[in-house]
């Protein structure tokens, strides 16, 4: 697991996030990528040299984190977890005492299991249901 370069691995992180949103979830190719991942802090996990998951952290959105994705051949084995709390680890050396996300209804569970609370309603975004949660660090 490492920090990514967004242009360097630009590559294996689309390739992640396209095999997880686009394909499994269904999410729409042109929103996939957007604006605000030139500014973020992406990080990537690897098996062997493949890269199997991805996430990144937006700092100026106050810590939100967000397109954590593990490829469905690798879940269940920790990557996720480990994903995160290298994300709460770069937020933490930036000075933030706190995290947030837009978790999918379905990950809620896997949030809540790293201590994150419910902070808002429900909303769709990209037809899926998500709820805003929230961890202190
Ligand atoms: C959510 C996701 C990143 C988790 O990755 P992962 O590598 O499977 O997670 P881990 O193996 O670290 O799982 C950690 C724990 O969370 C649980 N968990 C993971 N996904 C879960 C889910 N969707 N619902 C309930 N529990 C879940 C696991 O069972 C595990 O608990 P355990 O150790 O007590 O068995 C992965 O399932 C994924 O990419 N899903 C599709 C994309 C997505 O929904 N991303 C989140 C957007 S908000």
């Amino acid at each position: 697991m490492r920090r990514a370069d967004f242009d360097a691995d630009y590559a294996a992180i689309r390739s992640v996030r396209f095999d997880v949103f686009v394909d499994e979830q269904h999410v729409p190719a042109s929103i996939e990528m957007d604006d605000r991942d030139p500014f973020c802090i992406h990080v990537l996990a690897f098996d062997d040299a493949a890269a199997v998951g991805t996430g990144r952290i937006d700092l100026e959105a106050s810590g939100k984190i967000g397109r954590l994705a593990v490829l469905s051949s690798m879940r269940g084995q920790g990557v996720g977890i480990a994903l995160m709390e290298f994300l709460h680890a770069i937020a933490k050396d930036n000075a933030l005492d706190s995290v947030w996300c837009n978790a999918q209804g379905v990950a809620v569970p896997f949030y809540d299991r790293l201590g994150y609370r419910v902070t808002g309603d429900p909303f769709d975004e990209a037809d899926i249901e998500h709820v805003r949660m929230e961890r202190k660090l």
